[in-house]
């Protein structure tokens, strides 16, 4: 089948389900993806819509911790499709729930009260263990939020998995780097004298795609060639680049940016770090207004995973349940804890 013809199969489908049917998508899919949406957003606004949806079929087009949050959120009796389960967050790997567990075991054995934060880029076994120990789950968008919230909880916090929206985050806090341990997932370092008296426990993770492809050089360059204009990028890029940029921000606020920076007219050029996709469709969006331009030409491979012939043939197979996300029940009540304990702090 050709492009157009799929796509328009797939509209097709969605007026035959009507009201029956719900797609979202997150802001790095493609635009192929994108233009068959209902609701496009970022993973803090997606995970909100959930529980509003009446729908008895929803399909996520994104990574599988995103569609497991929302199996999780969905109402009894809800289907939530993922088009490609394969399509895992390189991140959310980084963190293996037995491991998490091991650690603060290891944790809660010293004596100290040690509040776990999970970035909702983790899976939901990870966030079950997280909500066992009194923790929470974040998204890029709450995170300084929900980091003043996990230190008033106990002595100290483990973030995981991205040991760089921590350290990013906890600048924004005041947290200085000598208070901060970025400890191994072997939970080896937590006997180190700096690890028992740090604030802030580093998980050992990262996004490989804004942490090795976004580097402070390329934004000294951009400086370089357009004098005076901004570069701003989303906080799972290291320290190193955050430090020298002139904001950061998740998905959402890069958008709004944009957007802002197109209607007043008065920059020339914004460089933006983060998902070619995304970035791609602001600079066509903005195309007439503003110059956009990549921080780097950086895809998400595993978001990738989800386009126009995968989403079709979920589609298709919608009444027989394949490609259906289903959640542990034993991981259900702690893993919504975890979110719950966000979505009720950041109303
Ligand atoms: P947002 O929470 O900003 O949507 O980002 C999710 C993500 O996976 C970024 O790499
Ligand atoms: Fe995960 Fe990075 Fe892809 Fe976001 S961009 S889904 S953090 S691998």
């Amino acid at each position: 089948m050709d492009k157009s013809s799929i796509s328009a199969r797939i509209e097709d489908i969605r007026k035959k389900y009507g009201s029956d049917l719900v797609i979202l998508g997150h802001h790095y899919q493609a635009d192929e993806v994108v233009e068959h949406v209902d609701i496009v957003g970022d993973s803090l606004e997606l995970a909100r819509r959930i529980p509003d949806i009446e729908a008895r079929n929803i399909v996520f087009c994104g990574v599988f911790f995103m569609a497991e949050s929302a199996s999780l959120l969905a109402r009894p009796g809800q289907r939530v499709f993922l088009p490609d389960h394969s399509a895992d967050c390189a991140m959310a790997r980084m963190a293996k729930a037995e491991d998490v567990e091991k650690v603060l075991e290891k944790l809660a054995a010293s004596g100290r009260k040690v509040v776990p934060l999970a970035y909702v880029n983790s899976s939901l076994a990870v966030k079950a263990v997280v909500g066992r120990f009194g923790g929470a789950v974040c998204t890029s968008s709450n995170a300084k939020v929900m980091l003043e919230w996990a230190f008033k909880q106990g002595d100290a916090v483990l973030f995981l998995p991205d040991r760089n929206l921590g350290r990013n985050t906890a600048k924004q806090l005041g947290i200085p780097a000598e208070q901060q341990v970025e400890i191994d997932a072997a939970g080896k370092k937590l006997d180190s004298e700096e690890a028992r008296n740090a604030r802030l426990l580093l998980w050992p993770g990262c996004c490989p795609i804004h942490e090795q492809l976004m580097k402070p050089e390329m934004v000294t360059e951009f400086h370089k060639h357009f004098p005076g204009c901004r570069v701003l990028v989303h906080p799972e890029c290291s320290p190193e680049v955050v430090d020298i940029c002139d904001g950061s921000g998740s998905t959402a606020f890069l958008i709004k940016e944009a957007e802002k920076a197109a209607a007043a007219g008065t920059e020339p050029a914004l460089c933006i770090g983060t998902e070619f996709h995304l970035v791609h469709r602001l600079m066509e969006r903005y195309a007439d207004r503003i110059n956009i331009i990549p921080l780097a030409q950086a895809t998400c491979h595993d978001m990738e995973k989800v386009d126009e012939p995968s989403l079709l043939a979920t589609l298709e197979r919608l009444e027989s349940g394949e490609g259906v996300v289903t959640v542990d029940e034993a991981l259900k009540a702690p893993a919504r804890e975890s979110l719950m304990r966000m979505l009720e702090n950041c109303r």
